[in-house]
């Protein structure tokens, strides 16, 4: 948009147990706040109903906080968007609503945004920018999908789980080891201090090459707990090697498949995005892997893996620019609806 007065972004994120706003102009982030309901630690996993009533007591105040922090003053926002879905429905409702609300008070465009959208462009909050056309690997706590980007609007998927996410299979193995909710950063520490070689738990072959499956990986888990130890009585030692085994198993088989990805396409960048892209062994491997292809490889900072708003406002606003205006009925969705990403052989 050169020449033209940059715009400034309000971004709002409440899909499932973090309250995110943000403030953008055009595409660079003046401010991204993140406010995480740690509370759901104690029953081992969210809680919508109480995840709903955070987020309604959070946002006011958060987006208060974040004009403040930007120093803008709310009729000096020019656009405003919200996560529509997917997510938890009630946790969805509240930061939408809130943002529809904005949009109607101050006569402000309004656009919502797929919650996944904002995880595959989240590489371009980054100085340097992914290029087109990329291999996107979304690993979150809700999805894992493995997608061709060729543009900001052309976006194929070529593989998604059967059954667990890869942050799933994180927290499910972190429950059944006694490290609690969430999983991964208790699973990565302790696997910092195991050999990932003591056991080597299967990986699933499927169908479809770009697919994957992690419950037969968490089911192996459990067996060998089973098998082993009687009261879930692992010694320290042994609970780090487990770690270590089934985090390398669970990578392994990420690597595999976008490993294929690029083989079999011609792209300039790799990018990984998402929550369990805070995984340090992941990342590394990843990144190993763009060296061994050439390709540039683009990993938002840890800010930007998880949920925030900063992605939100991003994807809002590369939608903007595309002609994208929502009005005030659209409605917050569970689930990805169906056929939304593009197949290959389709335009
Ligand atoms: O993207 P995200 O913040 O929320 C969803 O949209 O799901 O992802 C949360 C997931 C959780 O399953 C959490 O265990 C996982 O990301 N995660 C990690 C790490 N940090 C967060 N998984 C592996 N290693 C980590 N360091
Ligand atoms: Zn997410």
């Amino acid at each position: 948009m050169s020449g033209s007065r940059k715009l400034n972004i309000l971004g709002i994120e409440s899909s499932c147990d973090e309250t995110s706003v943000a403030i953008l102009s055009d595409d660079e982030v003046k401010v991204n706040l993140i406010s995480s309901q740690h509370f759901h630690k104690n029953y081992g996993g969210v809680v919508p109903e109480l995840s709903s009533r955070a987020h309604l007591q959070i946002v006011k105040p958060l987006v208060d906080s974040a004009l403040q922090s930007a120093n803008i003053n709310i009729n000096d926002i020019d656009l405003i968007t919200a996560t529509a879905g997917p997510g938890l429905i009630g946790a969805l409702l509240v930061g939408l609503t809130f943002a529809k609300g904005l949009s109607f008070s101050l006569n402000k465009p309004f656009v919502a945004v797929n919650h996944i959208e904002g995880h595959i462009f989240s590489g371009f909050l980054m100085d340097t920018k992914p290029e087109f056309p990329m291999i996107v690997l979304v690993v979150s706590g809700g999805h894992t999908l493995l997608l061709l980007v060729e543009s900001f609007t052309k976006i194929y998927l070529l593989g998604t789980t059967v059954d667990d996410a890869a942050g799933e299979a994180f927290d499910k193995v972190s429950k059944l080891l006694g490290f609690g909710y969430p999983g991964g950063p208790q699973i990565e520490l302790s696997a910092l201090k195991g050999d990932e070689h003591y056991i080597k738990f299967p990986i699933a072959e499927l169908k479809n090459e770009y697919n994957f499956s992690f419950s037969g990986l968490k089911t192996a888990v459990l067996r060998f707990v089973q098998k082993n130890y009687s009261d879930k009585n692992i010694p320290e030692k042994d609970l780090n090697n487990i770690s270590a085994s089934f985090q390398k198993s669970l990578v392994d088989a990420l690597i595999q498949k976008v490993s294929l990805a690029i083989s079999n396409h011609n792209v300039k960048s790799i990018s990984l995005v998402g929550g369990v892209a805070a995984n340090k062994k992941l990342r590394n491997e990843i990144n190993n892997l763009a060296d061994q292809f050439n390709i540039s490889c683009i990993i938002p900072s840890l800010s930007y893996c998880g949920d925030n708003a900063a992605m939100i406002a991003l994807r809002g606003f590369q939608l903007y620019q595309f002609g994208r205006r929502d009005n005030l009925r659209v409605k917050p969705y569970p689930a990805i609806p169906e056929n939304h990403f593009l197949r290959i052989g389709q335009d």
